[in-house]
Parts: C-alpha cells; structure tokens; sequence
C-alpha cells in the first residue's frame, strides 16, 4: 500500500544529534524494504470497516513495523543467527558495529510504543494497542520464540515444540497485527478471537514458507542469508523438504477455507495481502 510506504518516509525515526551515523543505522533497515506484511495485516482490517481510519491506523501500523525491525535487526547478529545480508542490504552490525546494531533494535523497539502513545486514537484503544504489541512482541511471544530457537540449536525438538517455537518466534506478531486492527475499528470480542487464531495458524504457515525459503532460495533471491537453519529446529530439519511443504499446503488450504466464511466486508479488506503469501511456498 502506497499510502503506508509514503507515511513511513515521512516519519523516520529521526533525532537532533551530533552522531555522525545515528539516524542512518536507525532508518536504514527500514528503508532498505521487506514485504511489510504485518502493518498490511492491520491497514488491511481498517479499510475493510472502518476506512475513515485508515490514517489513524498508520501510527500502529509503523509501530509494528519498527518492532518487527528490530526483531531482524538483533536476530541477525552474530550472537544470535550471524547473518551479513537483510533485505538486500549488509546488516546493521556489518556496517557498522554490534553496538550500534544493539542499540539501533533497542531504539526501534522502545519507538514503537511511542509513536501509539502519540498516535490520534481514543487512550482506551491506544493502552490496548500498546497491551497486545507488548505481549505478542514481548517476553510472552517474539522474544520468548527467539530464545527457544537460540537455546535449542543443534538440540531437536519434537513437532508439537517446533510448531510452538513458531508460533511464538512469528506467528503471535503475525495475529496481533490482525487484532491491532480489529480493536481499532471496535470489533466485536467473538471476531476478534475469530481473527486471532486465524492469524495464529497464518503466520505459523508464514515461518514454515520461511523455513522452506531458507532451503530453496539464494541469498540473492531471497535478499538476506538463506542456508542459514542447519542446527535450527526448522520444519525442513526435522520433516524434510517434501513433507514441510506438503504441511504448507495443508494449512493454506485450511485458511483458504477459513477465510471463505469471514464476512464480505473481511474479505474484500483482507484479500489482496492473504492470497499474496498463502501459497509462497509455491
Ligand atoms: C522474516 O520476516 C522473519 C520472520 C519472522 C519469518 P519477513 O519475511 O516478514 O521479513 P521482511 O519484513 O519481509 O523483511
Ligand atoms: C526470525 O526467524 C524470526 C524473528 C522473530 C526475527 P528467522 O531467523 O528464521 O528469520 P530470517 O530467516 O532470518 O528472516
Ligand atoms: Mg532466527
Ligand atoms: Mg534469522
Ligand atoms: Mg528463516
């Protein structure tokens, strides 16, 4: 969505400093791209009921965003998956130092709930918004998913463990950008629900086509380090190739269905960005 790349050129996180490269570290990684998959989800339930909104949601829009940043920019240092290349640029920590990549994630993550405590939302909204982003984002689920992956590498975990280390590394990010949005436009507490476990079986279909991309796709395809899972508790290592997609497929083909029954207006929002990546792995 054009409207959502040009609101983020406009509002990068920029502070008044005599750092010479302070700015640069903190907005690079955003402007070096990515699919923008999360702030979609959320836009993409606004203007589905609530268009009048739409500019509203952008702030927590560029929130999840700036969180999900972060999460890359710190899963790619060397103490955590080592990895040179991100959304076709080096990494911040190549570029720069660890340092500066730390301190540029940290900056990102604390900047997200700033700019929802800033955003022109009702406070009862915002305080929700700021509760979901930190607890899916948080120690109960992006970072809890993160230290499973790193402590458990070249130690297998069984499936039942794995599907839970992705939905807590990706897949609960993934449903709160859909609730970031119901909660916005005040959808009832049945169809938020309802959006939330379709957003937790969607973005764990989204980290096993992840996984899956690790093993089928070039660096340069893919525009960051690929080959990069062998001591990781990925789908490929413990099924293998073949079986993970056909787990793929299966899941997509579910949430096809799932989403079939939403109503028309769900639907007609959610389209373009749900059909996009259901079958990626394809
Ligand atoms: C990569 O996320 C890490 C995962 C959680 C799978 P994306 O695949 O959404 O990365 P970008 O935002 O497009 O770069
Ligand atoms: C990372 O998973 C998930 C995050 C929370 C950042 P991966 O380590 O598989 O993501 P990529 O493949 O490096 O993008
Ligand atoms: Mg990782
Ligand atoms: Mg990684
Ligand atoms: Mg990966």
């Amino acid at each position: 969505m054009q409207r959502f790349e040009t609101y983020l050129h406009n509002n990068l996180p920029k502070v008044d400093t005599f750092h010479p490269h302070y700015n640069k570290a903190l907005s690079s990684m955003l402007l070096a791209g990515g699919k923008r998959f999360r702030p979609m989800l959320l836009l993409s339930v606004v203007e589905a009921y609530e268009p009048l909104l739409f500019e509203a949601a952008l702030a927590p829009a560029l929130a999840l965003e700036f969180l999900h940043t972060y999460s890359l920019i710190h899963d790619d240092l060397p103490a955590m998956d080592d990895a040179p290349l991100r959304r076709g640029f080096e990494t911040l920590h190549v570029t720069y130092d660890d340092a500066t990549a730390i301190l540029s994630g940290d900056a990102l993550n604390t900047e997200a709930f700033y700019r929802i405590a800033k955003a022109p939302l009702r406070n009862d909204i915002k305080i929700k918004l700021v509760e979901l982003l930190a607890k899916d984002g948080g120690m109960y689920g992006m970072v809890l998913g993160q230290s499973i992956d790193l402590h458990f590498e070249n130690e297998p975990l069984n499936l039942e463990e794995v599907k839970q280390l992705h939905i807590n590394k990706t897949a609960k990010l993934i449903a709160t950008s859909l609730l970031m949005g119901a909660v916005i436009v005040g959808l009832e507490k049945k169809k938020q629900d309802e959006l939330y476990t379709f957003g937790i079986e969607l973005g764990l279909l989204f980290q096993i086509q992840d996984d899956i991309i690790d093993e089928t796709h070039s660096d340069e395809e893919a525009g960051k380090t690929t080959g990069n899972d062998e001591a990781k508790n990925s789908f490929i290592n413990l099924i293998g190739l073949e079986q993970t997609i056909k787990e793929a497929d299966s899941l997509a083909t579910d949430l096809e269905k799932r989403f079939n029954h939403f109503d028309k207006a769900l639907q007609e929002g959610l389209r373009d960005i749900v059909l996009k990546y259901l079958y990626r792995h394809r």
